[in-house]
């Protein structure tokens, strides 16, 4: 499909934390022949995509692949590992959803909350973790609302060095960290690590990804009612034969073969230093006019930037603005930080050409 095809006159070029700018070959790797899910072309193309999907995710182990939005894994996770008691850990409104999560699923928990902004440190984890009540934590990675990366390696390896360590489940949200925020599932010896198709993958939503250890693959054998749509034993025997237990979002996987390709070929150090140049380079404005990150900036994250609304400029208005110009950030999250705070994203396929056509029309709004 061409660009006018695609009535590229109402392409807004997309700033926000999800969905992100999705590459006109991309998009039409989607528009590939139909085939069935049983059929050996879809075997193929499953087998061809799990490999590429494990390097991103630093594994050897399994990758599930699902269809449905970052949350259907979240909820994945919990049903699979917990049978006492889970840990959240809540930094924002995104590790606030962990909680809603499993107190949706009736499952005992207790809530570990740091002020919004804050990042969830190793030490308050095992604090709360030494009363060897629970069987699991969730964190979460890159906490979308505040621009906060929380420092999961040295939280799991905190987690570890516990008498019960081994016996935790680690459940960590990556929905808008991976592939842009440094993830390494077998070095940093997580459990479940999950994340969505339409963050720093740069696809269309709708598709969902976790890695899984061995250690949480015995631990869901001993959970009796998983459910069935994420069970992640039924899961896990279709993946081995490079299939899914029901349909998958066929479309969407012809974009994934193809995007993975274009990861791996940049590379995954190299994408990661790309997030931080954007990153750097959204502080470095967000100084040059007076607005302070919300986030610690030793937390900064990679993928999006969450800056207190100081100079309470009138962020609908900066991004009316923008659409004029073809863009659009994010105001802030829910009630606590609409209009206190505005996001900037920097994830995905953006590069930092595009990072300065956006400070230099956000720089002509400030100028009246
Ligand atoms: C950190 C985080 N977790 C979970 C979610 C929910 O993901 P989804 O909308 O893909 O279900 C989001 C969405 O923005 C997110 O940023």
């Amino acid at each position: 499909m061409s660009d006018s095809t695609r009535n590229s006159n109402k392409h807004i070029k997309l700033f926000i934390p999800g969905p992100t700018e999705v590459s006109p070959d991309i998009l039409n790797a989607q528009t590939e022949w139909m085939i069935g899910h049983r059929m050996p072309e879809c075997a193929e193309l499953i087998g061809r995509i799990e490999p590429k999907l494990q390097q991103v995710f630093y594994t050897n182990k399994r990758v599930l692949i699902a269809a449905s939005s970052g949350t259907g894994l979240m909820e994945a996770a919990v049903r699979n590992t917990v049978g006492k008691k889970i840990l959240n850990t809540v930094c924002g409104a995104f590790s606030h959803r962990w909680r809603q999560i499993v107190e949706g699923n009736g499952i005992a928990n207790d809530v570990l909350e740091v002020e919004w902004g804050q990042a969830i440190t190793p030490e308050m984890v095992v604090e709360r973790l030494a009363t060897g009540s629970f069987d699991a934590v969730a964190l979460t990675h890159n906490e979308t609302s505040t621009g906060v990366t929380n420092p999961i390696q040295e939280i799991a390896a905190a987690i570890r060095a516990l008498p019960n360590g081994d016996d935790i489940m680690i459940l960590v949200d990556s929905v808008s960290g991976l592939s842009g925020v440094r993830l390494e599932f077998d070095a940093w010896d997580l459990d479940v690590a999950l994340t969505g198709s339409q963050k720093a993958f740069a696809l269309p939503p709708g598709l969902a990804f976790c890695a899984v250890s061995d250690r949480a693959m015995a631990k869901a054998k001993s959970i009796p009612h998983r459910g069935y749509y994420f069970d992640f034993l039924l899961l896990d025997k279709y993946l081995q034969k490079n299939q899914t237990p029901a349909t998958p979002a066929v479309s969407l996987l012809y974009a994934l073969d193809v995007q993975l390709d274009r990861m791996l070929a940049e590379g995954m150090e190299a994408r990661f230093a790309r997030h931080l140049a954007m990153r750097d380079s959204a502080i470095a404005w967000a100084k040059g006019h007076g607005f302070q990150l919300l986030a610690d900036e030793a937390y900064a994250s990679p993928t999006v930037t969450c800056l207190a609304n100081s100079l309470e400029i009138n962020i609908p208005a900066l991004n009316a603005f923008l659409r004029g110009r073809g863009m659009i950030i994010s105001n802030g999250y829910g009630a606590k930080l609409k209009n206190k705070t505005f996001r900037i994203a920097h994830m995905g396929d953006l590069q930092l050409t595009d990072m300065e056509e956006l400070f230099a029309a956000m720089d002509a709004f400030l100028a009246g």
